[in-house]
């Protein structure tokens, strides 16, 4: 959809306010926050257009937690979503596969950095991630799994064991095992952080006595605030995981499908993780997710006998694998990983300008189409998302604190939208709501 915002209603409008009164009445406490400012019940969406219960329109610059890289009902993807939906719906992913599983897997192995690809399919990022997880143990024999400070990789319990924001793992402490070994995340804006963490991951890599199997890493913290490591890093990881012989596992479920200006981000540093993790922007928007692991990984896998020890119901799911095809060969064919790296120097030139017109931003920085706005504390970020909502502009708070507030609009987004959107920020950002 084109166009700009318009707003009808104060923002949320009465029919979002009716929804949220309702949602508190049914859905499980500890999900969905409610205040005054929000939320906005969505519509529809289309492109980088969001579209509420109560007829405002927002330009969106999250992308929807970064999944809509090639614009909210992209119509090839739902096109290919409702044709295969009246085909086959569902199949048995592990038994009785569709054609489209291979076809997508075939995909994946011909545009993933990964060394004669093997993928597994799943529904979400933490499911991807625990495929890895499992792979390294029976790849290596090792348990342990080296991760970093700040990282997210899910919620669920195996990607809570190497999570490294402290309040997701704190409540459930009592049933992980907490054997992960942390290093610091090194951080380009303190170039000595680089040798400091590569030095943590060789003495950790060479001291635990049971072992580490492998190393998993987002190749730019996304859920931390957009975190950018020093040039090399990656690199430097794939030549230590070589020497300790453990596996690299890129986690690119939201930096992959070009949001930082390459198709995936380890392509930049011309690195082949072992396993690389996508979701999120994969498929636009239908819940499906892969692990792509090297043949040498994936042989670590004894073949099934008839039942395999590692699958789910939705495994390979046929709308899920149409809408993968379709949503990466939009992204090709709008060649939407040229237009994010275009765009970076447009988006930290904007950005700096908010900046350095307003002090109380106290950082600017991302790559490609994934930047972030970093302030003095979580209040100030909290009323530039708030601030921007009420004029008609979708943001996403971030950072372990909260400080931080991320932008990752779809990669589609026009470009009189896309400056439509930095001047809403910038009158979000002024404005500062009273405390
Ligand atoms: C880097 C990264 N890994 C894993 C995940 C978890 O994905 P999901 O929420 O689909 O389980 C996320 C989600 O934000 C993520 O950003």
């Amino acid at each position: 959809m084109d166009g700009l915002e318009a707003l009808q209603t104060e923002i949320p409008g009465p029919r979002s306010r009716a929804l949220a009164a309702a949602l508190g009445t049914v859905e499980s406490p500890g999900v969905t926050f409610v205040s005054a400012e929000v939320p906005i019940f969505w519509e529809s969406a289309q492109g980088s257009i969001v579209v509420d219960v109560d007829g405002n329109r927002y330009l969106d610059f999250t992308a929807a937690f970064g999944v809509a890289a090639a614009g909210h009902a992209n119509p090839a993807v739902a096109r290919a979503i409702g044709d295969q939906a009246a085909r086959l719906a569902h199949g048995m992913g592990d038994v009785h596969p569709s054609e489209l599983k291979v076809n997508l897997m075939r995909k994946l192995a011909a545009i993933a950095p990964v060394e004669r690809a093997h993928s597994f399919l799943c529904s979400s990022g933490a499911e991807s991630v625990e495929y890895a997880l499992k792979t390294a143990l029976l790849a290596t024999g090792r348990p342990n799994v080296l991760a970093f400070v700040g990282a997210y990789h899910g919620l669920s319990y195996g990607t809570l064991e190497i999570g490294g924001i402290t309040k997701f793992r704190k409540p459930w402490r009592d049933q992980l095992r907490g054997e992960a070994a942390y290093a610091r995340f090194p951080d380009c804006r303190e170039p000595e952080s680089l040798d400091r963490s590569l030095s943590a991951v060789e003495r950790a890599l060479g001291r635990d006595e049971r072992g580490i199997g492998a190393v998993v890493v987002e190749p730019i913290q996304g859920r931390a605030g957009v975190i950018v490591p020093p040039d090399g890093f990656l690199r430097e990881l794939r030549r230590l995981c070589d020497r300790y012989e453990a596996l690299l596992v890129a986690d690119e479920i939201y930096t992959g499908f070009g949001r930082t200006g390459t198709l995936f981000a380890c392509e930049r540093e011309e690195v082949r993780p072992d396993v690389l993790c996508l979701g999120k922007a994969l498929a636009g928007g239908f819940p499906i997710s892969a692990a792509v692991a090297n043949a040498q990984s994936a042989a670590a896998w004894a073949p099934s006998l008839g039942e395999a020890l590692h699958t789910s119901t939705y495994l390979g799911n046929p709308m899920g694998c149409a809408a993968a095809l379709a949503n990466i060969a939009e992204i090709e064919c709008l060649d939407l990983v040229r237009t994010a790296r275009e765009r970076e120097p447009l988006m930290r030139e904007r950005l700096t300008e908010i900046a350095r017109r307003n002090p109380h931003v106290v950082d600017v920085r991302g790559r490609g189409m994934l930047w972030a706005l970093e302030f003095p504390d979580p209040d100030a970020a909290k009323s530039a998302v708030e601030r921007a909502l009420s004029l008609g502009l979708i943001l996403l708070q971030s950072g372990l604190q909260g400080e931080n507030v991320t932008l990752s609009p779809p990669l589609v987004i026009g470009d009189a939208q896309l400056h439509r959107a930095f001047d809403l920020l910038e009158r979000a950002v002024a404005q500062r709501l009273p405390v």
